[in-house]
């Protein structure tokens, strides 16, 4: 298979990670037969230097007519200025949306080698195995009016929540498509003991649930869900939820895996293009120093395989090497190790 990939390197730790999924990516071309062709494109606080711009209407359409898009990670304290008028998240943001990816994957499992990094005791980790699909092109995100104003001699900000049926539906939609390939059993999680736009959201996912009869619907509150993702993350498979909400609970589920280092995501759309991306930050600290670790953004590729390209046995087979790898004891500095991120992409594809 010949496919076209657009890199997107961004801020801090992320060129650094995005090179060595490049060469794994390499490997299993080779491995396997196919023939990815890069094309490597400022995005975030870099583009805003280069061009004074987080996201080019360039950068955008070579993200669109790719066949998918590999992002390392934006953002850093230099691009920080609240009275900036762009920034590097902005660049995501238009990203996400000129894509259509509306549905962001986020898996969190945790590798019992690892289960001492975690702040959770090992027995509360045992068998987790959660995919968090959240709502990625709407809701506070990107509602209007927003923005700020003088209002009766105050000021004042205003964002807006909303969310329309279809946006809600489709979502649903592929989080009980995946529960079908895993437990079967969606979490779905809103505040409807409060806000409208969470009522129709319950509304849908009864509905969808119904469609879906061969998968077990539940509702969870925002609140109580924030806990159970501690007392009992165990339990969860599928958990489905909007924007924000999403953004907190994945922040608060990757510490289950002992680090965010480890975890990879895919956000994809009704058709074309999906967005290949680890969950963690640019990580400025410990930019340029070559100790990141580089298995959420492999592990990111493999999603990459499966969901844009079909190319199971490629994307297993990266799994099943960084599974390994990680049994055998293979460790960057945030899993108490000493290996450089280049020694840690070798150990990977030593495996595959
Ligand atoms: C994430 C990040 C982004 C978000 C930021 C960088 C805009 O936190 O991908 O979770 O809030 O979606
Ligand atoms: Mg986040």
């Amino acid at each position: 298979m010949k496919l076209k990939i657009t890199l997107l390197p961004g801020d801090g730790i992320g060129p650094e990670v995005v090179a060595e999924a490049v060469r794994v990516l390499d490997f299993i071309a080779s491995k396997y037969n196919h023939t990815f062709e890069y094309k490597e494109r400022l995005m975030g606080g870099c583009s805003i230097d280069q061009y004074g711009s987080s996201l080019t209407d360039e950068t955008l359409a070579d993200c669109q007519s790719a066949d998918a898009v590999l992002l390392g990670a934006v953002g850093g304290p230099k691009w920080d200025n609240p009275a900036a008028k762009d920034r590097p998240e902005r660049g995501l943001l238009a990203l996400r949306k000129g894509l259509g990816v509306f549905a962001n994957l986020r898996p969190v499992k945790v590798h019992p080698a690892l289960m001492e990094w975690s702040p959770l005791k090992p027995e509360k980790l045992q068998g987790v195995d959660i995919l968090v699909v959240r709502e990625l092109t709407g809701g506070l995100y990107f509602g209007f009016p927003k923005g700020r104003d003088l209002k009766d001699g105050r000021e004042r900000a205003v964002d807006t929540l909303e969310y329309y049926d279809y946006e809600i539906r489709r979502v649903m939609e592929l989080a009980f498509k995946l529960a079908k390939g895993r437990k079967k059993k969606v979490t779905s999680v809103d505040k409807a003991n409060v806000l409208e736009t969470s009522r129709l959201w319950r509304q849908i996912a009864t509905q969808v649930g119904k469609e879906n009869p061969d998968v077990e619907l539940d509702h969870m509150l925002v609140d109580t869900a924030s806990m159970r993702l501690i007392t009992g993350p165990a339990w969860m498979d599928v958990v489905v939820t909007e924007n924000m909400f999403g953004d907190i609970l994945t922040d608060e589920a990757s510490v289950l895996a002992g680090s965010m280092g480890m975890l990879p995501s895919a956000s994809l759309g009704a058709s074309g293009v999906g967005l290949y991306e680890p969950i963690h930050g640019s990580a400025p600290d410990i930019a340029g120093k070559g100790i990141a670790n580089p298995t959420g953004t492999i592990l990111s590729t493999a999603m990459m395989l499966r969901h844009s390209f079909n190319l199971e046995a490629e994307a297993a087979a990266i799994e099943k090497a960084v599974e390994q790898t990680i049994t055998d004891g293979a460790r960057t500095a945030d899993i108490g190790g000493k290996l450089s991120t280049r020694q840690m992409a070798d150990e990977i594809i030593k495996r595959i």
